[in-house]
């Protein structure tokens, strides 16, 4: 199981430094069985990176630019963080796509930067409530998955993590029920098997979209999710920790 806090544009760097040593604290006897992150805004990642120096937490940036170096006014190179100490970056998520022009297409390079420099990424996949209601929330996210995926080639289960977030249940407080979720985690894994075989099929696929204390457990329950991408919810200690627990309890309960 993972569980993965998105802080967004959130936090003053006091904040970010006092929530990761929070974080810390609250979560660090559980995290043999969970593997936890945290990805803060960009200009906080070396401040909180320190924090979790000597800890399990894994530090994850939101976004990368796919070229290592260059006249990209405003971007941050995966080059960039690697040095600062990250593991993991976020590539795709819906706010990326919606508010900032992401495409499929831009998807896929970052995604491949970040395999080739060594970081793990986080790729979010996710439908609208018009493409759900019109039937194609599965194609979307199929074609998603291809358009990010197409060079993208994949060694290891460790390399890559897919997070489905349903875009109507992002920071909306309504989440997809843990059958809605179970039935597109099982269309995904069933993708990425297509696609990569075992390596495909062992892939962790985590939720993402309104998961909080009260319904992390009956989520994480379902045989195909394994962990979840947090946002409100990973702002504020007790709540991330809530869910980490509820994450360990389906490993070992
Ligand atoms: P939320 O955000 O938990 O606030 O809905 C999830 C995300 O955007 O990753």
């Amino acid at each position: 199981m993972l569980v993965i806090g998105n802080w967004k544009m959130h936090t003053t760097l006091d904040e970010a430094v006092r929530l990761a040593s929070e974080v810390v604290r609250a979560i660090d006897a559980q995290t043999e069985t969970v593997e936890v992150g945290v990805c803060p805004p960009f200009i906080w990642l070396e401040a909180v990176g320190e924090r979790l120096r000597d800890s399990d937490v894994r530090l994850g940036a939101q976004t990368v630019h796919p070229e290592a170096s260059g006249a990209f006014t405003g971007e941050i190179s995966p080059v960039m963080l690697r040095e600062v100490g990250c593991a993991d970056v976020i590539v795709g998520h819906s706010e990326r796509r919606r508010l900032f022009g992401e495409t499929n297409a831009m998807i896929a390079r970052r995604v491949a930067a970040a395999r080739d420099h060594g970081l793990r990424p986080i790729l979010c996949v996710g439908e609208t409530l018009d493409e759900r209601k019109a039937g194609d929330a599965e194609s979307v996210v199929t074609n998603q998955l291809d358009g990010a995926l197409e060079s993208v080639a994949l060694e290891s289960s460790a390399n890559l993590v897919v997070a489905y977030e349903p875009v109507w249940a992002i920071g909306t407080g309504e989440t997809a029920t843990p059958k809605q979720a179970q039935s597109m985690h099982a269309a995904i894994r069933h993708h990425l098997a297509g696609r990569y075989g075992e390596v495909g099929r062992g892939t962790p696929i985590l939720y993402g979209g309104s998961v909080k204390p009260h319904n992390a457990a009956d989520l994480f329950a379902e045989p195909d999710l394994d962990g979840g991408l947090i946002g409100g919810a990973s702002l504020n200690v007790t709540d991330f920790a809530a869910i980490v627990k509820a994450a360990a309890e389906t490993v070992s309960p």
